[in-house]
């Protein structure tokens, strides 16, 4: 049984040594392609592979095409955007994610990302504090309760808005539900990213919903470029001369961002959120032990395409 770890942005090392002991102690055999860059030499590792684990990695048709033996997919991670699940089930093949395991590395990015926000890019100016500051929380899963305990702890006043999670578990958080996504935009002077990218959400935050935001406003994506609309993004940041927006991974349109809004964008270069040891350790050993679970037990938990 050959387990392939295949990962354009490598895990750090310790996790790939947990991944080989979980993959080696139930007796099948791990492959590693590491730093790839052509889809041609995702093609050819997976031909003989009966399970993979991958992160960002484009699982599409293609790639089901050419793993003629495979049972099964994990993105050691949330976001399965970048697997075509229509395609896995016509292949036979179970997809599955690993919840809640690299949530901490986003959050407390996060909050990396606005302190770097507010004290203006370490560009030498005053800037202004977190605290006493009112956070919303677009979509209350493992990341935005995490963002909601660290906001918490910068002593920040902490919103919700979540169309899927009801108003009880937010509020047994400690953090305020709010009726309508409208609200929380009108209401927060920060914003905090976290839906998935999905055709409902795909575009979804454009001027209906960071115009509403207040004065000073601090749009935060760790999520996906995709739930973004830029061009209306770009349209509001040139009217609003107060807006900033960060995000950890560069928009569609970076280039046009980084010449209008020096002063008041960042991107990270690469997707940094879930780029911690112990993410990776968290996501790619639990990622191992779903595998080893379904191909010995049977068991499906956590499986997406079902
Ligand atoms: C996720 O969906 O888990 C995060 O976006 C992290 O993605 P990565 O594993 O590609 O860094």
């Amino acid at each position: 049984m050959k387990v392939l770890v295949a990962t354009s942005k490598p895990f750090a090392k310790v996790a790939v040594d947990g991944i080989r002991k979980e993959i080696e102690a139930a007796g099948f055999e791990l492959a590693l392609l590491e730093k790839y860059t052509e889809k041609s030499a995702l093609l050819d590792a997976v031909k003989d592979a009966d399970a993979i684990i991958i992160r960002s990695d484009i699982v599409d048709a293609e790639v089901f095409d050419a793993a003629k033996q495979l049972k099964i997919v994990v993105r050691a991670g949330a976001g399965y955007d970048n697997v075509d699940l229509a395609s896995a089930t016509a292949h036979g093949v179970c997809v599955m994610n690993t919840p809640g395991q690299n949530a901490n590395a986003v959050a407390e990015l996060v909050a990396g990302l606005m302190v770097y926000a507010v004290r203006n890019f370490y560009n030498g100016t005053s800037g202004i504090e977190l605290m006493g500051k009112k956070l919303g929380i677009h979509a209350f899963g493992n990341v935005g309760r995490n963002v909601a305990r660290i906001a918490k702890g910068f002593g920040m006043d902490v919103y919700a808005f979540d169309a899927y999670c009801p108003k009880e578990v937010i509020e047994a958080a400690g953090v305020h539900a709010c009726a309508s996504v409208e609200e929380m935009y009108k209401t927060c002077q920060f914003i905090s990213l976290h839906l998935p990218a999905t055709d409902e959400t795909k575009n979804s935050i454009g001027r209906n919903l960071v115009g509403l935001m207040p004065k000073g406003a601090v749009l935060v994506n760790s999520a996906r470029k995709e739930i973004i609309n830029e061009e209306e993004l770009i349209t509001l940041m040139q009217e609003r001369d107060d807006l900033k927006f960060v995000s950890d991974i560069a928009p569609v349109a970076a280039d046009k961002f980084q010449q209008l809004f020096a002063d008041r964008y960042f991107a990270t270069p690469k997707k940094m959120g879930a780029q911690t040891a112990e993410a990776n350790i968290n996501a790619g050993i639990a990622a191992a032990k779903q595998i080893v679970g379904f191909i010995k037990d049977g068991c499906t938990k956590f499986m997406v395409n079902k």
